[in-house]
């Protein structure tokens, strides 16, 4: 008779049987009950500690790569609470890793910086080290490598900047103990700060990772920059998502940004606050960029251009949005190179932060400024320059733009970067999207065996 015979079917016979039990086998029972119950504190603390041990780091850098394999679905997109601080340090550390940081950060031209690039396995990272590290600049990124789109791109990403010289430490802007190390072993003069959750749809999805990356994320970053002896200056990618409901156009740095409209772009607006804060009191020198949607090769799977790509070329249909009263709905697409163009103009004319230590010493420099193209294109045309790359026809879904966070045009008024830094966008959306093109079906063919673009 198996042990299981002796289970009461129900609580009632469970409270009969239990009456029957002499006194003795009570106690004996009772000492039984006190080693279960240790046994199971035991099990109990150690699924605590795993819980605990398994921080957003090593959380997205395991399932970075069991998500390899597969697309990235919404649901399986950085769903650990981002918001648990960083326990791992197993991942960095040591002589050998300290000799790589250095190397990387080692400036080689006259007058050069050494900039630390968060998210420099993104989009606009990859690009910008990479044309610091062309320049003689030091450059060493950080980059958490979540799968908020596909870490294969990312780690394709990081191959090509190893090949140029630019290491990627694998960590989160949360985790202060890392970063502190990184001031310890480099006194970066500037940081480049790309890291994000970006995307304005996803929000509704997995909001917290947008608190996580881009609030508290940033604040772990000035706190360990503010702290530091020779404090860096720092330039930071902003979005034009801050005009939100706007309407008057072009839009001007002058304008006010209290319409968001995702929680992405009230994010990004927190971040300039933030900004001014740390300006405030501690003289850090922070420049904002308001980046207009830029696309380019090594781009986002999750943007428009990319998707609507993969999608004319498998024959699937493109959803086109439009506003009230069938209104257009246009984009002012800026050419990677010209943002990036900007954000070496930003690093250029950034002037030193004024304080050490966390006390400030005067005033610094706090500025913000577009970095669009000022000729903002209907979505349909987009499609349009699109098919004619592609001499694929699109088919086109026209839809109402849903509420969900994006708005239905931007345009942004350059003058000031034009002033300031030299910034002057020379790539128009046709020239642009062949080059992405070119790059994409190469990345994407059969003999790249890369995964699935989305
Ligand atoms: N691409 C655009 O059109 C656009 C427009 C406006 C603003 N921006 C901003 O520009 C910056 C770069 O954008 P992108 O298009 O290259 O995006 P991206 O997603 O390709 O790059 C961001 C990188 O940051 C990393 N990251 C995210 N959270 C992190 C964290 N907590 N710790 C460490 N790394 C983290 C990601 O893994 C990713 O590689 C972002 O701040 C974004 O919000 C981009």
């Amino acid at each position: 008779m198996s042990h299981l015979d002796h289970t009461p079917s129900t609580p009632g016979k469970f409270k009969m049987d239990k009456s029957a039990y002499p006194y003795h086998g009570g106690r004996l029972r009772w000492h039984s009950s006190l080693a279960k119950l240790t046994f199971w504190s035991f099990v109990f603390i150690g699924i605590i500690f795993i819980f605990f041990y398994r921080s957003p780091s090593s959380v997205s850098s395991s399932s970075s790569s069991s998500s390899a394999t597969t697309t990235t679905s919404s649901s399986s997109r950085f769903h650990s609470d981002p918001s648990r601080r960083s326990l791992r340090t197993s991942s960095w550390g040591g002589p050998a890793w300290e000799k790589k940081v250095q190397t990387s950060a080692r400036i080689r031209s006259r007058n050069g910086f050494s900039v630390l690039v968060t998210g420099a396995a993104g989009f606009v990272g990859t690009h910008v080290s990479a044309a610091l590290k062309r320049r003689g600049d030091g450059v060493l990124g950080l980059d958490n490598f979540n799968d908020y789109y596909d870490p294969t791109l990312k780690r394709a990403r990081q191959e090509l900047l190893e090949r140029s010289g630019v290491f990627i430490v694998e960590g989160d802007i949360n985790d202060a103990a890392l970063l502190k190390k990184l001031f310890q072993v480099v006194p970066f003069t500037h940081v480049m700060h790309l890291a994000a959750q970006a995307g304005v749809r996803y929000a509704m999805q997995n909001p917290s990772s947008y608190v996580h990356s881009n609030v508290a994320g940033f604040v772990s970053l000035l706190e360990v920059c503010k702290e530091a002896t020779s404090q860096p200056a720092i330039v930071w990618a902003s979005s034009s998502s801050v005009y939100g409901l706007n309407t008057k156009v072009p839009f001007s740095e002058k304008d006010k940004t209290d319409q968001p409209a995702s929680l992405y772009a009230a994010t990004k607006k927190a971040g300039e606050e933030i900004a001014h804060t740390y300006n405030h009191i501690y003289g850090l020198s922070l420049t904002g960029l308001r980046f207009f949607t830029v696309y380019g090769p090594w781009g986002r799977p999750d943007m428009a251009y990319f998707f609507f790509t993969k999608d004319i070329l498998n024959g699937k249909s493109i959803p086109i949005f439009e506003g009230e009263n069938h209104g257009t709905v246009a984009r002012d697409f800026t050419y990677i190179d010209d943002i990036v163009k900007g954000c070496l103009g930003a690093l250029d004319t950034a002037q030193k932060s004024t304080g050490s230590g966390g006390k400030k010493k005067g005033p610094a420099q706090l500025r913000v400024f577009n970095l669009g193209n000022t000729s903002p294109v209907p979505v349909t045309n987009l499609v349009t320059i699109l098919e004619r790359i592609l001499k694929v026809k699109a088919k086109r879904n026209v839809m109402k733009l849903p509420r969900n966070g994006d708005v239905q045009f931007t345009h942004a008024n350059i003058s000031l970067a034009h002033r300031e830094l030299g910034y002057k966008p020379t790539t128009d959306l046709q020239a642009g999207l062949k080059k992405f093109v070119r790059w994409y079906l190469n990345y994407y063919s059969p003999a790249g065996k890369k995964a699935d673009a989305r």
